[in-house]
């Protein structure tokens, strides 16, 4: 993909509206919605195809005209009778078709070639402990000299496990044992792994609104229906999640509430106890992202869900990409042994166990003197890095709440100035961020953006930011 892809279309070309096109054509052509069906609604699909409503509308009416559906007033699209069997008009090939909902929005947006690259939530490699990482390559070879002839534990190395398992008991007040534990391959397989044991099609599934929108594709993709419930600088309103739990008994609650992404906002503890007695009551599977836990600014966050939970109802996920390294991809999941043991299978389905390589690499580094100061700088160099961004936002006038953690800005646009007329001139001048919309599970809230301070050097993120303010401030003169 590349910064001159027109806007409305794929990262193969395509105009969006042909995607759902060709998708309702290809399901009526092969008989799978036969005439008189009713079609999903143009929410729904919207929501699943992660675009806009008008986008969908456009196909429905490209179909309607060309008889293969109908519209009943107030009731919605129907297959028409008449388009029985007809192969689609627009097959692109014969070539099987790839899942409907299979989409991954944020890696279209990061793979943008700019500058000044603000939509991607990752540490500057510079920052990053590279050369000592690379120190600790050679000594696990000398360690264990068939280390390459060797499969991982599925369930993930036992020295790590141990180490993890001490870990997480004396950072996060979670008394945890090696078995407790499964290493994956990074958060991401994680969410992946759960929302393929726990999500069927149509099933509801609670998620934070905003949320991480690589969760809501992984979601979207089996596909799941979002209740979302709104996180605020104070937390949720328990309220609110009650009711959803109460009344569409949602079997999980995919959540990241330790300086979220995309927001910085941190769940208080009390809310914490509190949700998690409610999973309880409702037997909703409470899925803890907590890949940031680490990335805080001045005082340590709450302990994690899993600290409160006795009933087995919380699912902790700890990844380390955000501060050891990306690379190795190395996520700790802790849980109940109703949760584990099913996921062990899915995991050992999946890829039989994360590269041992990794794993040692990994161990040799964190039980290290050195990540405890390396942590110390990092988390100096990113609150100087989040100051000098928003000194620079400051002349544009959208809004935020400063987070004491994370990697992010979550910026409220002014009314009169879109994320997507924003974006275009933005990337024109060499700057990439998210726009909000992707990280919002029903795609209707349209102006907000994410901007990401951790991932380049501070004169760029200097020069990044102050272009973005004066292009606001331009787009709204
Ligand atoms: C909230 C959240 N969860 C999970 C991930 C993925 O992490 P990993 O690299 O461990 O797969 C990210 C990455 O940005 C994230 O922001």
């Amino acid at each position: 993909m590349t910064a001159n892809r027109p806007l409305g279309t794929t990262h193969d070309g395509k105009r969006l509206y042909r995607r759902v096109y060709d998708d309702v054509a290809r399901r009526i052509g092969s008989g799978e919605w036969k005439p008189h069906d009713r079609l999903p609604s143009v929410r729904l699909l919207a929501a699943q195809f992660g675009m806009n409503r008008l986008t969908v509308m456009r196909a429905y009416r490209m179909l309607e005209e060309e008889g293969k559906i109908y519209a009943r007033e107030k009731s919605g699209y129907y297959v028409s009778p008449a388009s029985g069997g007809a192969a689609p008009a627009f097959s692109d090939s014969d070539f099987p078709a790839s899942p409907p909902f299979l989409r991954d929005s944020l890696t279209e947006i990061q793979r943008l070639p700019v500058d000044y690259q603000f939509s991607q939530a990752m540490i500057d490699p510079n920052l990053l402990p590279n050369l000592f990482l690379s120190e600790y390559v050679k000594k696990v070879f000398d360690i264990y000299p068939k280390l390459m002839g060797t499969y991982s534990d599925v369930q993930g190395d036992g020295e790590l496990r141990q180490a993890l398992a001490r870990y997480l008991a004396d950072n996060a007040k979670i008394p945890l044992e090696a078995s407790d534990l499964v290493i994956t391959t990074g958060a991401q397989q994680a969410i992946d792994l759960l929302a393929r044991l726990y999500v069927r099609p149509m099933d509801a599934i609670l998620v934070e609104r905003p949320t991480y929108s690589a969760a809501l594709d992984i979601f979207r993709q089996q596909g799941a229906r979002f209740l979302s419930v709104d996180i605020a600088p104070d937390g949720y309103d328990l309220n609110r999640v009650e009711e959803l739990m109460a009344l569409h008994k949602p079997r999980i609650f995919y959540l990241n509430p330790t300086f979220h992404n995309p927001t910085g906002h941190t769940v208080p503890a009390p809310q914490r106890k509190k949700l998690v007695e409610l999973a309880e009551r409702y037997r909703c599977l409470l899925i803890e992202d907590d890949s940031f836990h680490e990335m805080y600014f001045d005082a340590p966050p709450p302990p994690p869900f899993l600290a409160y939970d006795t009933g087995g109802w919380v699912v902790h996920l700890r990844s380390f990409s955000k501060y050891v390294s990306p690379g190795l991809r190395i996520c700790a999941v802790a849980g109940a042994p109703q949760v584990m043991k099913p996921f062990l299978t899915a995991k050992s389905l999946a890829d039989n166990g994360a590269p041992l390589v990794n794993q040692k690499i990994f161990l040799h580094y964190f039980e290290s003197e050195r990540v405890r100061r390396h942590l110390d700088k990092l988390r100096i160099a990113l609150q100087v890095r989040k100051e000098i961004m928003e000194e620079e936002l400051a002349a544009a006038p959208w809004t935020w709440v400063s987070p004491q953690g994370g990697l992010n800005l979550w910026l409220k646009l002014p009314s009169g100035l879109s994320a997507e007329a924003l974006l275009e001139a933005s990337l024109e001048r060499s700057v990439s961020f998210v726009p909000g919309l992707i990280c919002d599970p029903q795609r209707e809230r349209g102006s907000w953006i994410r901007v990401s301070y951790s991932f380049v050097g501070e004169e760029k993120l200097r020069e990044g930011a102050r272009r973005l303010a004066e292009l606001a401030n331009r787009l709204l003169e």
